[in-house]
């Protein structure tokens, strides 16, 4: 038996912990501190491999897999079925899945019965180290991207690294980019450890290097998130790559993955940033090297035309009164926010970092 991670989270209302190690599905219940009643929420990929290990529920809602679900009508059809179940505010939410589940789960959770336990079993990589720790849920509507959605705090986190192993491959390299980012914003070592290829790793490497990993990368967004729980400030930093990623997920008719996006976007950040003469230029070298060893897109396709993906950046909800925000990188480990980056210089750089 593999050891246990545990890592501490403390938030202004206050403090859970993320669990991170192998086979922790069976015993969710205790590792979670959970005494009522489980709904366990998953969609139709992760239900069927990983559900029945999780010990005794209630009820378990099938959501659909895909980003196109993450929609106020699923939230609709969760509520329906928590009330045919008899869920009252006694029983705990538990999320299983990725990202998608649990950005919808911990909605109903904000809002089902003016709110209910939560508890998140992230399943693919990118919800582990990301999306399953800071709070933020939410669904999004057809003019973009999470734009409805709650602060909604987990009581537990539990990353199961198990699950990772039936998690499809282009989904675990999605993940990385994430991974990738987080050593760019605040762990300059992790950065290095993908960079010589010591962390080159794929869904089925050896669980203790995933654990490692995971814990690794958990632990950057929890120092940032415990920092600034209302993204005020620091936590902007986390959407390195994101202003870039979101709008080519959106001119893409979202046929570009979240990860995908977040690579190109992490790509363009470090162009635009070497172009304003904030860092070297040979910084988007070694970027594009780590993303293309995790088998990740390091240009934007040359099919999506950059004022369509300027045009698109404005529908990103994270712009301050109408204007974009830019996270730019001085070096690895050292990034910053501004405000201030003419149309021109981006536009240039959404041309030089196309495919040809
Ligand atoms: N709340 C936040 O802070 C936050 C942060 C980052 C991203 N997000 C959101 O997360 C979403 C992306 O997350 P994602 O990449 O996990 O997407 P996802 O939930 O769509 O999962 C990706 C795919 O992998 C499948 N899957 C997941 N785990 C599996 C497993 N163990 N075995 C087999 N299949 C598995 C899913 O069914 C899906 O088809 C986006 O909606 C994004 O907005 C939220
Ligand atoms: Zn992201």
């Amino acid at each position: 038996m593999l050891d246990l991670t545990q890592l501490p989270v403390t938030h202004p209302t206050g403090q859970y912990a993320v669990l991170v190690g192998a086979d922790l599905l069976p015993n969710l219940a205790e590792h979670a501190h959970i005494r009522g009643p489980i709904a366990l929420i998953t969609d139709s990929n992760v239900g069927p491999l990983h559900a029945s290990r999780c010990g005794e529920v209630v009820c378990v809602v099938t959501i659909p897999a895909g980003e196109q679900h993450k929609t106020l009508a699923t939230v609709q059809t969760i509520y329906d079925e928590l009330l045919a179940a008899g869920i009252d505010r006694e029983a705990t939410v538990v999320a299983l899945g990725g990202g998608v589940v649990g950005d919808v789960a911990g909605f109903v959770a904000a809002t089902y019965m003016r709110g209910i336990d939560f508890v998140q079993c992230p399943t693919s990589l990118l919800a582990m180290v990301d999306a399953s720790v800071g709070g933020k849920t939410g669904v999004d509507l057809p003019q973009g991207k999470n734009l409805v959605g709650a602060f909604k705090q987990p009581t537990a986190v539990l990353a199961d690294i198990t699950t990772l192993q039936t998690l499809p491959s282009a989904e675990f390299a999605a993940g990385m980019a994430e991974v990738v980012k987080h050593g760019l914003i605040n762990n300059s070592d992790l950065f290095e450890r993908l960079e010589i290829g010591d962390w080159r790793l794929t869904n089925q490497s050896p669980i203790g290097n995933l654990k490692s990993l995971v814990a690794t990368a958990i632990a950057v967004k929890r120092d940032v998130v415990q920092e600034d729980p209302f993204e005020q400030g620091r936590r902007a930093t986390l959407n390195l790559g994101h202003t870039f990623g979101h709008a080519v997920e959106q001119v893409s008719g979202y046929r570009v993955r979240h990860g995908e996006g977040v690579a190109m976007g992490l790509v363009a950040a470090a162009h635009l940033s070497a172009q304003l003469g904030y860092c070297d230029a040979v910084l988007q070298s070694r970027i594009e090297a780590v993303l293309q060893a995790q088998h990740l897109p390091t240009h934007i396709p040359a099919e999506f035309e950059p004022k369509a993906i300027y045009q698109a950046m404005f529908s990103d909800k994270k712009k301050a009164s109408g204007k974009l925000r830019f996270i730019l990188l001085r070096d690895v480990g050292d990034v910053f926010v501004t405000g201030d980056v003419a149309e021109t210089a981006v536009l240039a750089t959404l041309t030089a970092v196309q495919s040809a």
